[in-house]
């Protein structure tokens, strides 16, 4: 399996592709590879002639320094499953100085107003970090297509705003969101999980899923209070929001429209771990 640390040389090495007009899918991770990741690899490697993986724990994207520090790393078991999915993938896996060249400053994104919305509001700065490196990483990998989890829907929402806005020629491909058996959305912060917590985390999923029944019949403002006293009843977790909102602008619902499509989207701390889910409410 070809696996790059220097941009350079990742650069090169795709060139012959570049210059046959192959078609080059690209999966970017902050690695600890679940199956989640798997997926969207998976998706890659069925649509693309090549497909190239980043493995980059982004510093800029972290407001918070505890949870970068905490972040796990597991290269060697990451590159272990790659190579058992496909040997073909190509792995980039830079160091700090080689992706950011002496400048880790985020550079200041509009993403007409996605940015300021429930992640947003909660993480300042995350998406400034998160447009700062995958720019850098399109303009590097130059993808045909790439490929991003629902898991992170602002995330995506984002991303495919980037695009627009600065005209790169990627198409941004959502995929769906990949669940252990329990319904618990994958995560590598699950991995921080004790085996107890991983266990009752399944109830996120359990009360989002009752949430989308409810907005049947119910208002978004009905649903949301509902939520909140589902997680009051919860001793391990404490919720830090749950939302309703347009898929499209992430604005809070507020009436509902017919014309619109919604889904909910929720944080919730398990200790110090911050877990986010959302589910389409369709
Ligand atoms: P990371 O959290 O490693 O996720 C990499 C990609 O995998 C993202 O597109 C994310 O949405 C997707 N993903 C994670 N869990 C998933 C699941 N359970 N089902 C489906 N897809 C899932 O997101 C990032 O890294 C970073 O912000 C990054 C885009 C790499 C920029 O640093």
């Amino acid at each position: 399996m070809p696996i790059f640390v220097k941009q350079n040389e990742l650069k090169s090495h795709l060139k012959t592709f570049l210059e046959q007009k192959k078609t080059i899918g690209f999966v970017p991770t902050m690695g600890a590879l679940h199956q989640g990741h798997l997926s969207l690899m998976t998706e890659s490697l069925e649509n693309n002639a090549v497909t190239v993986v980043s493995i980059f724990v982004n510093p800029t994207q972290f407001n918070n320094p505890e949870d970068l520090k905490k972040y796990p790393r597991t290269l060697e078991v990451d590159l272990e499953k790659i190579n058992g999915l496909n040997k073909d993938i190509i792995v980039y896996a830079p160091s700090v100085e080689d992706i950011y060249e002496g400048n880790t400053n985020s550079k200041s994104f509009d993403y007409d107003g996605l940015e300021f919305q429930m992640e947003g509001k909660h993480r300042p700065g995350h998406f400034d970090g998160v447009g700062t490196i995958v720019k850098k990483l399109f303009e590097i990998v130059l993808p045909t297509n790439a490929y991003f989890g629902e898991k992170d829907f602002q995330q995506l929402q984002i991303v495919k705003k980037l695009v627009e806005k600065h005209r790169m020629p990627v198409n941004i491909i959502g995929c769906a969101i990949y669940r252990e058996a329990n319904g618990l959305a994958m995560s590598s912060r699950n991995e921080r999980l004790s085996a107890e917590e991983r266990k009752n985390a399944a109830i996120i999923y359990k009360i989002i899923k009752e949430a989308k029944q409810l907005f049947g019949k119910k208002s978004a403002k009905q649903v949301s209070d509902w939520v909140t006293n589902q997680f009051k009843k919860q001793s391990l977790f404490t919720l830090e929001y749950f939302e309703i909102a347009d898929e499209k602008t992430l604005l809070e619902c507020k009436r509902k429209s017919k014309s619109k499509q919604y889904r909910g989207f929720i944080a919730v701390f398990v200790n110090n771990i911050r877990l986010i889910d959302n589910i389409s409410l369709k």
